[in-house]
């Protein structure tokens, strides 16, 4: 059980954010890797839907004798993870929020800006992270409709996703906010461009690398860390592979074999 592999899965590439973070820190581990592009995105649909995908991620990677869990997105944790954790009990399962309590720790100015799809910035689990971690400080959120989209088509630095960022990011600085949440895992992708945008003091927290190590933990608990060599990270995505295929080399450091999930 040790080598066997750990499931990861985004509604996109976003995830590939956090799979980074999780190779970095665990190099011995196999990963397996799902887009479920062809509903992305996640941000504007109902939790109910995102429940219902995630139960099938869940049953793929279940087949697939994933020993571990990880849902690489924020929008799918709110909205899903409560019911996989009920699904499948003895099954570790790591999911992300948006930083809420290490931005609540780090601002000096005492305003902390989100950006995160509008699907977290309106769940109760996101209300519930406000309530027990916010009360010092005041707190901007900033839903990012278009940027998703703009991300999966391997657009990190056009024009037109400039104007649309500096939109989104405008009426947090006015605020006064100087820690930014990345509360979506597409938007560590945007970190050359926002660090270019933004004055200096500004600092940006997004959360992979608290997921790795949450992972780890897990599995060192249920002794489940590999001690062999990883073999190759396999990707699915139920979008178009070829699209896939050419934003891969872009965002991750190496090639995969691309295969279609069309579940
Ligand atoms: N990457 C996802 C997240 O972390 C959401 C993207 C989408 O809207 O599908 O929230």
């Amino acid at each position: 059980m040790r080598e066997a592999p750990i499931g990861v899965f985004d509604s996109g590439v976003g995830g590939l954010s956090v799979l980074a973070e999780i190779q970095r820190l665990l190099p011995n581990e196999s990963l397996l890797y799902v887009s479920d592009g062809g509903h992305i995105p996640y941000g504007e649909k109902t939790p109910a839907f995102i429940r219902q995908r995630c139960s099938v991620m869940a049953e793929f990677f279940q087949q697939q004798g994933a020993k571990a869990l990880v849902l690489a997105c924020n929008t799918a944790t709110v909205a899903g993870v409560a019911d996989l954790r009920r699904d499948y009990p003895d099954w570790p399962i790591v999911g992300m929020e948006p930083a809420v309590k290490p931005a609540a720790a780090a601002t000096r100015s005492g305003v902390v800006g989100v950006l995160a799809t509008t699907g977290t910035l309106q769940s109760a689990k996101f209300a519930a992270l406000l309530d027990r971690f916010a009360t010092d400080v005041r707190v901007i959120t900033q839903p990012c409709p278009g940027l998703v989209e703009l991300i999966e088509s391997g657009d990190l630095h056009s024009a037109a996703l400039s104007t649309l960022l500096q939109g989104y990011v405008e009426p947090l600085l006015a605020a006064g906010a100087d820690t930014i949440i990345l509360g979506c895992t597409h938007y560590p992708f945007l970190k050359p461009l926002l660090k270019r945008m933004l004055p200096e003091h500004i600092s940006l927290i997004d959360t992979g690398a608290a997921v790795a190590r949450q992972l780890q933990r897990l599995l060192a608990e249920r002794e489940l860390l590999a001690e062999g060599v990883a073999r190759d990270t396999q990707f699915w995505t139920s979008a178009q592979p070829e699209q896939f295929r050419n934003i891969l080399p872009i965002l991750w450091n190496t090639s995969g074999v691309v295969r279609s999930f069309d579940l």
